[in-house]
């Protein structure tokens, strides 16, 4: 058991794609971001998001999209949002049943980011 991936850990693909669906609802719904996702479109999102997921967690997909630096160059996003959207993220795993370790692992993964992502 302990030795599966965060991807095997979280189901694979279509229950990762699930969980990126909650986080864009979430993030939608959330007072603190919603401005940034007004011109989102979630059949072209959806789909970055599930291949960078899934690659970054240990599956086989390769992601294409933009680094996490040039996909939010530019951006100006703040400490507070950063923050909005790491509950977002926590909140749907725990909605998805996902594990208290798998949980941590993923929130100091994402937190990880934090300076390719915020005041960039
Ligand atoms: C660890 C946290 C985060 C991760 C893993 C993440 C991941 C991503 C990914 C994979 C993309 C797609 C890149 C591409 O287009 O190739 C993206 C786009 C984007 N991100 Fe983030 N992001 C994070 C935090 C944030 C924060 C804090 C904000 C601001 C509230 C934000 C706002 C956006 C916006 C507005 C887009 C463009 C969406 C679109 O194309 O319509 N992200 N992000």
């Amino acid at each position: 058991m302990t030795d599966k991936s965060i991807y095997e850990r979280l189901g694979g693909e279509d229950r990762i794609r699930d969980i990126a669906r909650t986080i864009l609802d979430k993030h939608l719904a959330n007072p603190v971001v919603k401005m940034r996702y007004v011109d989102t479109k979630a059949d072209e999102v959806i789909p970055k998001l599930v291949s960078f997921l899934c690659e970054a967690t240990g599956g086989p997909q390769k992601y294409t999209g933009k680094n996490m630096l040039e996909a939010h160059r530019g951006m100006n996003i703040n400490d507070q949002e950063f923050m909005a959207v790491l509950d977002d993220i926590m909140e749907a795993l725990q909605e998805h049943g996902v594990d208290e370790r798998t949980q941590q692992e993923l929130l100091y993964a994402n937190y990880g980011m934090r300076r390719e992502i915020v005041g960039v």
